[in-house]
């Protein structure tokens, strides 16, 4: 469907919205059937040169005690990932300089002998970088473009332009990568009209899958006095990239249970086709504070067997 910028507001601000979730959820079965996509997530560095404003791991924020997992470890957590029936690994961090394109690639490389397909999320790079990556077997790149908005994007990113971001995301697409965006719902100064350009934005990229989180406040950030973001506007948000995008691949973003847990599970009715795990082993995960949430302990094997369950009680398939 091709709405102009003023149409998705006048739906983003509907009082009823159910019969457009309806309408997401049958687009949903219709162009990508039953099946839910579980992602394993690997946090394999905390460090971060960027200073972003929402982020509770930005380098200013000092009371984080940093960590970044060797190349072993990133191996043989990937390898425990696959042996328990994970097929994709999702490889985030910072932007950490310490992990050289070279050093990436040979995890990535050690990574595609278990036969799985790798995500790569770690920030922006240049072009030789993602096409040594993409080289090196990487199969998708996750990159959010967090707002559409010049001047918000330029007020939480002092790093960056919004310009910059977009540059990378087309370079992404234009290498072979399965392209990866999103943006958070609820950010200071957002309208409906930001969300209805952070939609168009995705659709004009050419985006396969798309990250739609709630922006969650953090108390070590210059944002801790913000209010979260709205769970409905999310799923809004959600419900009509599914109608705008058929077939993109759209995450039940964690974001989203952090604030309720109920809503986690829902966002599968209203277009949501995907979900990341987190393996990230027990010593680091909680020190991957982007935003604060409830983390359960990781246990690779019994947390695939529970979410397996949770989605097949949802008449779904997890794959
Ligand atoms: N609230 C919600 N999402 C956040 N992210 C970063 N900080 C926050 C926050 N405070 C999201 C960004 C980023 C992803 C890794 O996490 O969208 O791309």
């Amino acid at each position: 469907m091709a709405y102009t910028i003023d149409e998705i507001v006048d739906l983003l601000n509907l009082e009823d919205f159910r019969e457009v979730y309806l309408e997401a959820d049958r687009i949903r079965k219709e162009n990508v059937g039953d099946i839910v996509h579980i992602r394993a997530l690997l946090e394999f560095s905390n460090y971060c040169k960027r200073r972003c404003k929402y982020c509770g791991l930005n380098c200013t924020n000092k009371s984080v005690k940093r960590y970044r997992m060797s190349p072993e470890e990133i191996i043989s957590t990937t390898y425990e990932a696959a042996v328990n029936g994970y097929k994709t690994i999702v490889l985030q961090s910072g932007e950490d300089n310490y992990y050289t394109p070279k050093i990436l690639g040979e995890i990535v490389k050690s990574i595609k002998k278990l036969n799985m397909d790798i995500t790569l999320c770690c920030g922006e790079l240049d072009y030789d970088s993602y096409a040594y990556l993409k080289e090196c077997g990487a199969d998708r790149y996750l990159l959010k473009h967090e707002t559409a908005q010049n001047e918000l994007y330029e007020y939480l990113h002092p790093c960056g332009t919004l310009q910059e971001r977009i540059q990378c995301l087309k370079i992404i697409k234009k290498l072979g990568y399965e392209t990866g965006g999103g943006f958070m719902v609820g950010l200071p100064n957002q309208t409906t009209k930001t969300i209805a350009m952070d939609l168009m934005l995705l659709k004009e990229i050419g985006c396969d899958m798309a990250g739609i989180g709630t922006f969650i406040s953090h108390p070590n950030t210059l944002l801790k006095d913000c209010e979260h973001g709205s769970t409905e506007m999310t799923k809004r948000a959600v419900a009509l990239a599914r109608i705008m995008m058929p077939s993109i691949n759209l995450p039940a973003t964690t974001s989203l249970g952090v604030i309720n847990d109920k809503e986690k599970v829902d966002i599968f009715s209203c277009g949501a086709n995907v979900i990341m795990q987190k393996i990230t082993p027990n010593e680091y995960k909680a020190l991957y504070e982007i935003y604060p949430s409830n983390l359960a302990e990781t246990n690779i094997r019994l947390q695939r067997i529970k979410l397996e369950n949770q989605i097949k009680e949802l008449n779904r398939i997890p794959l």
